[in-house]
């Protein structure tokens, strides 16, 4: 499996999207897919362990004070692996502020290139030590961010990962992220409140990281191994009558997640760290790289439940590509863990009616842009925004403070691509033409040949911070841009 690895796993069946594409081909092409992971996949450590829970760092009397430490060595899937961890653990520990308070982190950097934090979703300055994107922690070098969370902040679930332009998918990929919650003073009826971040790697027999090829990075990377806080394919006991909030962070580098647990429907409270309304039911729920989800889990009577991960189709690099064996639409399903519900029949307890009012959608547009995402076939192969490959110098937006802009992504590619944007969170007006939806949140995925309208209130903090695509891939490719919002 080790000298494998990656180029045989890389394969997945062929998507009927991709199928129509490659008809004119003859069965050549089809022929190469269907080498499921799945045939992998028997004997891999860790599967049926109880989910554990990061450690939990919590602030005090305002303050989070915390060391950082990115190392080599760390347990990932039940086995010692040459992985590159926070603290010694991958996911690093969670941290948990209030509103209000401040959030200082030394970050250590023992890898040998460049690193630097990032927390995402969070709306804070981007300038100085704060959630600044542009700063470079060299090898050997440490680095004192100051975090000031505002005290009308909603409460939810953000996460923290490296953000050095170039490296972000490669160390993500490798072990370094992290849940970040800002701590809600409510009182849900939850017996329970566990974060499950979900991330992707790849390993070899020795427990090194394995990059990937040229092709299947510009695909966007899926690891083989798919983890909840680390573990393959953890067990969480829980029994009937009782509540559990599921904070489910999608930490993979490319991987679109499509959930749904067996013998339930997902009752979603929260997205990208905002409430909702009102509770909200699915059968099945779309997580891009970056996004998150709140849900309140009420096990049905005793059996074992898969949370799954269905193939996605997100497209693929078009036909050269996917004969490359780049094409990108997610292998599966995956089983990322199972619910265990033990314990006699009970009722499900009722969920809360409403949840904390989200933020209001502002109603008055100062400025209209249209910003281009684009993959550029052949020699060049650029992953571009607005035609332009990433460069942290330029600006390429200019935003007055206090304004509220309307932004349309439009994606020309063949591919779908994430769009997040730091700092700000914005408001999807789905579809085109309605009205704003009431839940903020940082990253929406614009389908390949679609786009999506966005309202984004550039309140609170001046500052220039980036807006990329969330396959972090294509961010390293050059598919990120700046904006600098002055007074
Ligand atoms: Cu989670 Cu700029 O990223
Ligand atoms: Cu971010
Ligand atoms: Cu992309």
């Amino acid at each position: 499996m080790a000298a494998t690895g990656w180029p045989a796993m890389a394969s997945e069946p062929v998507s009927r999207r991709r199928a129509l594409a490659l008809l004119g081909l003859g069965g050549m092409v089809i022929a190469a897919g269907g080498v499921g992971w799945t045939s992998c996949a028997a004997g891999k450590p860790g599967s049926g362990e109880a989910l554990t829970q990061p450690q939990l760092l919590t602030s005090r009397d305002g303050l989070l004070e915390v060391t950082l430490t990115a190392a080599p060595g760390t347990q990932l899937a039940g086995r010692e692996s040459s992985a590159w961890a926070y603290n010694g653990t991958s996911p690093g520990p969670t941290l948990r502020v209030k509103a209000g308070d401040l959030l200082r982190v030394k970050l250590v950097n023992n890898i040998d290139q460049p690193t630097n934090l990032h927390t995402h979703g969070l709306h804070v300055s981007p300038q100085a030590n704060s959630d600044n994107p542009f700063v470079t922690v060299a090898p050997g070098n440490s680095f004192d961010y100051t975090i000031a969370v505002p005290a009308d902040h909603p409460p939810g679930t953000y996460w923290y990962h490296p953000h050095h332009h170039g490296t972000v998918a490669d160390q993500i990929f490798a072990g370094l992220a992290g849940a970040l919650l800002v701590q809600d003073g409510l009182d849900l009826p939850v017996d329970d409140d566990i974060v499950l971040l979900v991330t992707d790697t790849t390993l070899d027999g020795a427990g090194n990281v394995i990059p990937p090829s040229p092709m299947v990075r510009m695909a966007g990377r899926e690891g083989e191994l798919v983890l909840v806080n680390g573990q393959y394919q953890p067990v969480i006991t829980a029994s009937p009558g009782t509540t559990h909030r599921w904070r489910i962070i999608n930490g993979c580098v490319s991987r679109v997640l499509d959930l749904r647990l067996e013998g339930h429907r997902l009752t979603q409270i929260a997205l990208d760290g905002v409430f909702l309304p009102a509770p909200a039911e699915h059968d099945r729920l779309v997580l891009a790289p970056g996004n998150r989800a709140d849900l309140l889990v009420r096990p049905a009577d005793s059996g074992r439940y898969a949370l799954i991960s269905e193939p996605y189709d997100r497209g693929g690099l078009g036909m050269m590509g996917d004969m490359m064996n780049g094409g990108s639409a997610t292998r599966g399903p995956v089983t990322l863990a199972t619910l265990h519900s033990q314990g006699p029949a009970a009722a499900a307890p009722p969920l809360p009616a409403t949840l904390p009012a989200p933020p209001v959608p502002p109603d008055t547009v100062t400025a209209r842009r249209q910003i281009t995402f684009a993959t550029g076939m052949g020699m060049g192969m650029g992953f571009t925004i607005d035609g332009r490959s990433f460069d942290p110098d330029r600006d390429d937006q200019r935003v007055q403070l206090g304004t509220t802009e309307e932004w349309t992504i439009v994606n020309t590619s063949r591919m779908d691509h994430p769009f997040h944007l730091h700092a700000w969170p914005f408001h999807v007006l789905t579809p085109p033409g309605t009205s704003p939806a009431a839940v903020r949140q940082d990253v929406v995925l614009v389908p390949a040949g679609g786009s999506v309208r966005l309202r984004i209130p550039f309140t609170d903090f001046a500052g220039r911070s980036v807006y990329h695509c969330h396959i972090l891939d294509h961010e390293d490719l050059g598919m990120m841009a700046t904006v600098n919002v002055s007074a």
